[in-house]
């Protein structure tokens, strides 16, 4: 029979099914990578604690060299019958260098490489994260800072609540983002353990020192258990929640932009680049970047959602159905990049239609909270009672098709039912953005406050 790598108390090969389902080398090949650079860590160990020679390991890092070079030139043939990617690498290798290849799954298991690998991969993915964070916090930020003085308006049941500044709606999704960034450094912190020298599930059978290892690829310590270090799968738990959580900030945000960029509310108008035409509609231009994004978030669910349930009663320690993670873990790793890059997109291609705000802002009736405030301080008159008149106010403007800064002060004092006028100005977005008060509020003082914590937790970020 074809010699697996394991073939040795078989007799007979396995049916054509069983390798269909078996194999992993159609997905797992990406992680030829940190595959090279874990068994070229585990080879120095195994060389420096006298299991393998210096000339074994000059030839096993001769001939993992190769194989890297050959599976990035395309030249590596895959094939379903060698399984996966660790099978791969340790078949080309042995084919390179002779007998000496095959001595590099020496104290070693399938368990705990393809643990060690998947670990180096979600670390990986989780810089290239983070850089692209960051850069999208540093968009966002910027937006915010250019457009401290612009009028924008604030929802709440999606009907026009109050005036806001643009400024502190884009920095209310940039503490979004913001929060994204700390869980992303609590998710690497949760794959900070090497599962090498784990071997099987309960150590080797050589005097591996695990701490080289784990320094060498970068890991704090070891798993401080064998079993644990093979079973575990937390740290991509978390990864797929903070994907999920990221798109789930990103979904609202892309949300308001679709609503925003209808002609209804004309809020805002997506550039070329990040829309699209319709095959029929010729007048058609569609957000479906932001459609996408927010589309794409039923994916990464769904990944987190494989992943629990595949884990949901699993004995320890490795089981088989462990194999699976990479599919789901690829693909939200794929999905996070477009989501990071495609939110920043179109934020460069975005503009903010101050005017159409303004107007909904006033037809709206967006100051009546504003009106009754005005009550209570100048007129001392309970909330209540206030809040009462500014609905009544808002009734008359209604009934007679008109905007509560046309009301002269007859009309005020008609419904009032006492003298009533309001200060000159009063009624602008500006002076009611002006009125609030408060650590946090649209005040521009509070935002001009605000944009300097967001600026500190950006500055930190980068330096981190
Ligand atoms: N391709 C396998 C995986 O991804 C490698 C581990 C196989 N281990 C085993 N005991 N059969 O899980």
């Amino acid at each position: 029979m074809a010699d697996k790598l394991w073939h040795g108390r078989f007799e007979a090969p396995p049916s054509k099914i069983t390798e269909e389902i078996s194999e992993s080398i159609s997905y797992d090949n990406a992680l030829y990578k940190v595959d090279i650079r874990a068994s070229l860590a585990h080879a120095r160990m195994l060389q420096s604690v006298g299991v393998i020679t210096s000339e074994d390991l000059r030839q096993i890092e001769t001939g993992l060299a190769q194989v890297l070079a050959e599976i990035e030139a395309g030249k590596m043939h895959f094939s379903a019958a060698l399984e996966d990617i660790h099978m791969h690498v340790e078949s080309r290798l042995t084919e390179i260098i002779g007998d000496t290849g095959k001595k590099l799954h020496t104290g070693r298991s399938r368990n705990d490489q393809v643990a060690v690998d998947t670990h180096l991969f979600v670390r990986e993915a989780i810089a290239e994260n983070r850089r692209d964070l960051v850069e999208l916090l540093q968009t966002l930020f910027d937006l915010a800072q250019g457009n401290a003085d612009k009028i924008w308006i604030g929802y709440t049941h999606l009907q026009i609540a109050q005036p806001v500044s643009l400024s502190h709606y884009l920095l209310a999704y940039f503490w979004q983002f913001a929060r994204d960034l700390e869980f992303l450094d609590f998710v690497r912190q949760s794959a900070r353990f090497s599962p090498l020298g784990a071997a099987a599930l309960g150590g080797a059978n050589y005097p591996v020192d695990r701490q080289q290892t784990a320094t060498e690829l970068g890991f704090a310590a070891p798993y401080a258990n064998s079993m644990d270090a093979v079973a575990n799968r937390d740290y991509q738990l978390n990864y797929h929640f903070w994907v999920t959580r990221l798109f789930l900030h990103i979904s609202r945000f892309c949300e308001d932009i679709i609503i925003y960029n209808t002609t209804e509310f004309g809020y805002v108008t997506l550039g070329d680049a990040v829309t699209t035409g319709s095959s029929i509609m010729p007048q058609k231009k569609n957000p479906d970047i932001a459609e996408l994004l927010r589309g794409k978030t039923g994916r990464v669910n769904g990944n987190l959602q494989a992943l629990i349930t595949n884990l949901k009663g699993l004995p320890l320690t490795y089981n088989r159905d462990l194999q699976e993670d990479k599919v789901y873990l690829f693909d939200s790793v794929a999905q996070a990049r477009q989501g990071l890059l495609g939110m920043k997109e179109i934020l460069r291609h975005i503009r903010f239609n101050e005017e159409r705000v303004r107007d909904n802002l006033s037809r709206g009736f967006a100051l009546a909270t504003d009106i009754a405030d005005f009550l209570v301080r100048e007129k001392k008159i309970p909330f209540r009672d206030a809040h009462a008149v500014a609905g009544a106010a808002v009734k008359f403007a209604e009934d007679n098709k008109t905007r509560l800064e046309n009301l002269d002060n007859d009309a005020w004092s008609r419904i009032a039912g006492f003298a009533l006028e309001f200060p000159a100005g009063f009624f602008t977005p500006e002076a009611s953005i002006g009125r609030r008060q408060g650590e946090g509020s649209t005040n521009p003082d509070a935002v001009r406050q605000q944009l300097k914590l967001a600026g500190n937790f950006l500055s930190a970020s980068l330096q981190a």
